[in-house]
């Protein structure tokens, strides 16, 4: 299983979804969900978890375009419903920060998890579904 150090996200194998370039992307993500709960305890003030938040929002879309980039070339047969979850996934963060610029919720311990979860366990239960499909089609 994954490891949560306290509030860090440590990437272990039991991440990988066995192709390069998304666990390169993963690594990524989970560095920007480092980075803000790093901003959290530091103190640092809401402009800077702002930018975080925008950040860790366009380079997530930017990889579910990715991998639905291979799902549609490989066709995979979950893409659908794969694709459907990365929709409310971007629907979600983006709500929160839609929240969290109107002052409706802050960036707090709750927050954090919400958003780790939120990566984690699509990796774990999803993305993790692709991995002995690609690896079969030659892809790692
Ligand atoms: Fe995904
Ligand atoms: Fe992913």
């Amino acid at each position: 299983m994954y490891k949560l150090s306290m509030a860090y996200i440590e990437w272990t194998d039991s991440l990988s979804v066995g192709v390069e370039l998304f666990n390169r992307q993963h690594r990524k993500l989970l560095d920007m969900v480092n980075e803000m709960y790093d901003a959290l305890t530091s103190g640092k003030t809401n402009d800077v978890m702002e930018e975080i938040l925008e950040r860790l929002i366009d380079y997530t879309v930017e990889h579910f375009q990715s991998e639905e980039g291979y799902f549609k070339k490989y066709d995979y047969p979950l893409n659908k419903q794969h694709k459907q979850e990365h929709d409310s996934l971007v629907k979600d963060v983006l709500l929160l920060k839609e929240k969290f610029v109107n002052g409706d919720v802050t960036i707090s311990y709750e927050t954090m998890s919400f958003l780790q979860d939120w990566l984690q366990k699509h990796i774990l239960e999803s993305d993790m579904d692709y991995k002995a499909f690609f690896n079969g089609k030659g892809v790692y």
